[in-house]
């Protein structure tokens, strides 16, 4: 019986790797430089936590958790990284230790959503998470930072949308604009936001049926209800905004998913390479009450996350050059203990080595070592072994040499390094 992967969760093989560690690798070093430190919080979380942060009309606690029940514990494979970093700072009390805290994640959530191109049930995001800034220039900086980090893996077309939701007052009185808007269209909704609408109405502005968009299309914007604090803080966004040269669209229908939002909100949505209908890249926005809802003071908070899936559909597919590498060819038993001896050496001189431990044939070996695009390819046979010498063929130049085996790591090691496909020496055209 053969086992396929579970529906929606994807096996990323070594081909592919090259390009995830690419943009994780972006991803670290320019977070570091904006000071953000690395948090790692469990896979698993209690149900509770998401039920609460998240919101319990929201799609995300309806629908798409992945809980399961483990010695009468409801748990729940998170399917976002905010509410974990959230939780991890008032459990271990950060607030005390620093007036601002910079977090940052990489990792899988799950969502049992329907998977298509760009929507997975097992996905990975990166995120960032500030605790205890108040902004707006951090929200701003953290837009401008995304901004960079798309642009250095070539991603281009970036559009970025910004929204105020304001605080509980503006929610509140918005509430009540929204819900005279819908109550007299409700006939028109989809059954399940006719469902929620006296509990969420806020979730048909991003529901994705077509019914709630064009009943939805004219309602009131948000931002002619924010209050005095709330308008500061987005005009202060703004202007930090354009002092930063970004070009933003502002979207007063944009809410994003999860209730926790308070304030800025935005998406940044690419037009380059392959995304199809699920184009989003980068949700965030302001939370600034979540973390006194999980019991701990009041901070206020601001964090974005990115599909990395959908990072990799946008971006050029230019894979990195591979490191070069060098195959070792043995040829009897004495030669491929002396290669395991020297395999050892180069490898401790930081030269990527192959070593054919199969017994094949010599020309099967070559063969080998062409198709895996070696530069250098290592022989030693009995007679190598009995003149202390290797042969060091350049696959790149079809040229070979005779190197002293005492000589042969120094010479392999610096060959790799300068990146030069050619034998210093005289080719000795002499095949073995
Ligand atoms: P989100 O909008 O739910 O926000 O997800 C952020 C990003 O994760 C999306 O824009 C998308 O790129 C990716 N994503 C979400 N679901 C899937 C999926 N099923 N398959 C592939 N990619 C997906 C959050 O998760 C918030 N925690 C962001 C945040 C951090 N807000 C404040 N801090």
């Amino acid at each position: 019986m053969q086992f396929r992967a579970v529906k929606g969760m994807n096996d990323i093989l070594p081909n592919e790797v090259g390009r995830w560690h690419r943009l994780e690798g972006e991803f670290r070093s320019l977070v570091a430089l904006y000071g953000y430190q690395e948090v790692r919080t469990p896979l698993l979380e209690h149900t509770d936590l998401f039920a609460r942060s998240i919101g319990e009309t929201t799609d995300v606690v309806e629908k798409e958790m992945f809980t399961f029940e483990r010695s009468r514990e409801s748990l729940t494979l998170r399917p976002e990284g905010t509410a974990g970093a959230a939780r991890a700072y008032v459990a271990h009390k950060q607030h005390g230790r620093e007036p601002v805290s910079r977090w940052y994640y990489l990792g899988p959530m799950f969502r049992a959503e329907q998977p298509q191109r760009g929507r997975y049930r097992q996905f990975h995001q990166a995120g960032c998470e500030v605790f205890g800034d108040r902004g707006p220039l951090v929200d701003a900086e953290m837009i401008d930072m995304l901004c960079t980090y798309l642009r250095r893996l070539g991603i281009s077309g970036i559009e970025v949308s910004v929204n105020s939701i304001g605080g509980a007052g503006a929610r509140e009185a918005y509430r009540e604009r929204l819900l005279d808007f819908l109550r007299p269209r409700a006939g028109s909704l989809s059954p399940h936001a006719r469902d929620r609408l006296e509990v969420n109405p806020l979730r048909v502005l991003d529901s994705k049926d077509e019914r709630d968009q064009a009943a939805a299309r004219d309602a009131p914007s948000i931002l002619e209800v924010l209050e005095d604090e709330d308008r500061a803080h987005w005009e202060g966004l703004c202007a930090s905004l354009d002092v930063l040269g970004i070009a933003y669209t502002v979207d007063p229908r944009l809410v994003r998913g999860l209730d926790y939002y308070t304030g800025t909100l935005f998406e940044l949505n690419a037009t380059s390479g392959d995304l199809g209908a699920q184009n989003t890249l980068v949700g965030g926005g302001r939370y600034d009450s979540m973390i006194e809802t999980l019991g701990g003071p009041s901070v206020s908070a601001i964090g974005f996350a990115m599909g990395l899936e959908r990072i990799l559909l946008a971006m050029p597919d230019d894979t990195p050059a591979s490191v070069p590498r060098c195959y070792v060819a043995p040829i009897g038993a004495p030669a491929q203990h002396a290669s395991l001896l020297l395999a050892r050496e180069l490898r401790a001189a930081g030269v990527t080595v192959d070593l054919d431990g199969r017994g094949n044939s010599l020309r099967s070996m070559l063969r080998r070592a062409d198709a895996i695009g070696a530069r250098l390819c290592l022989v030693l046979g009995d007679s190598e072994l009995e003149a202390g010498i290797v042969q060091v063929k350049d696959l790149g130049q079809h040229t070979q040499d005779r190197v002293d085996r005492g000589q042969v790591v120094d010479r392999v090691a610096r060959l790799v390094a300068t990146g030069s496909r050619q034998i210093a020496t005289q080719p000795s055209g002499d095949e073995p």
